[in-house]
């Protein structure tokens, strides 16, 4: 059975590239009315007039009062928000003695503030009415430690805890807050990246404990489900979509375990 979602308004930031403009395509698809927001107004522009049920909001979320306008002006047009997806986040890749004020700053801006605050106004609006569900993008380099993503990784762990904290402090709200948390998914940037690699795409995917990048599709499933009344009992999970990557520990593994 096809999830459905019919009648919901939904937000998903950073939604003009990546996994953001996948989850706003699929929540669209399942009925939802879709306000995608990004920095760049030009891309959630294109992404509007192309689908049908999705409408475009140009936003800087690392602004508080961006973002409390943003969730206004869906309370204003439609009276309700249902689901808030917080998906703009960004990783300035670096060893950790090398990174900046300004680096530090600006990773903890984009990713951890800008859910914060999307957090914030998501609850805000759907308390009330004692329903909504938000959802916050995070990443597996929130679970453990990754060279050159220590600044990342930080944030992340702290989306991851934010989420935990929304959802128990909220438990009986009938508001349900929950993390996804992406392996290596094939997103412009990290594919470019990938490429630069010696060997190239290829040769870095095969790196990877799937085998592969995970698409943007497959977080946008695993999104459009807590979005949806099928998971009225899921509060406060990180939910790891990763091919088992998460999953692993390294330092006991055995040559068997890749050769399958
Ligand atoms: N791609 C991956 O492999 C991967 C893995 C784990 C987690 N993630 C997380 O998934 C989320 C999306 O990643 P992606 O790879 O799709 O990114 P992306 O770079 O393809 O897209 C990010 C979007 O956010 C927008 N944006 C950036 N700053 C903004 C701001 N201040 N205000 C509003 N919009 C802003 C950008 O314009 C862009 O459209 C991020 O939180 C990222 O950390 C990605």
């Amino acid at each position: 059975m096809a999830i459905e979602i019919k009648g919901k308004t939904a937000i998903v930031t950073g939604a003009g590239s990546g996994i953001g403009a996948a989850i706003a395509r699929s929540l669209a698809a399942a009925g939802a009315q879709v306000v995608a927001a990004d920095i760049r107004g030009d891309s959630v522009g294109a992404l509007a007039a192309e689908v049908r049920g999705i409408t475009a909001h140009s936003c800087d979320v690392t602004q508080a009062g961006d973002v409390d306008a943003l969730v206004a002006g869906v309370m204003e047009r439609h009276g309700h928000l249902d689901v808030m997806v917080n998906n703009v986040g960004q990783s300035i890749a670096g060893w950790l003695h090398d990174a900046t004020n300004e680096e530090w700053q600006r990773v903890l801006a984009v990713t951890l503030s800008s859910t914060f605050y999307g957090v914030r106004a998501a609850l805000r609006a759907m308390l009330p009415k004692r329903t909504g569900s938000i959802i916050n993008i995070s990443s597996g380099a929130g679970f453990g430690g990754s060279p050159g993503l220590a600044t990342y990784g930080a944030a992340k762990a702290g989306v991851n805890n934010l989420t935990q904290s929304a959802a128990v402090e909220n438990a009986r709200s009938g508001v349900r807050i929950n993390a996804i948390a992406p392996g290596a998914i094939e997103t412009p940037a990290i594919l470019a990246w990938a490429q630069s690699q010696p060997g190239g795409l290829p040769a870095y995917a095969a790196t990877l404990l799937p085998g592969r990048f995970g698409r943007p599709d497959e977080i946008a499933a695993a999104v459009l489900f807590l979005a949806s009344d099928e998971a009225s009992f899921v509060n406060g999970a990180i939910l790891p979509v990763d091919g088992a990557a998460s999953a692993r520990m390294p330092a006991i593994d055995v040559p068997t375990t890749r050769a399958r």
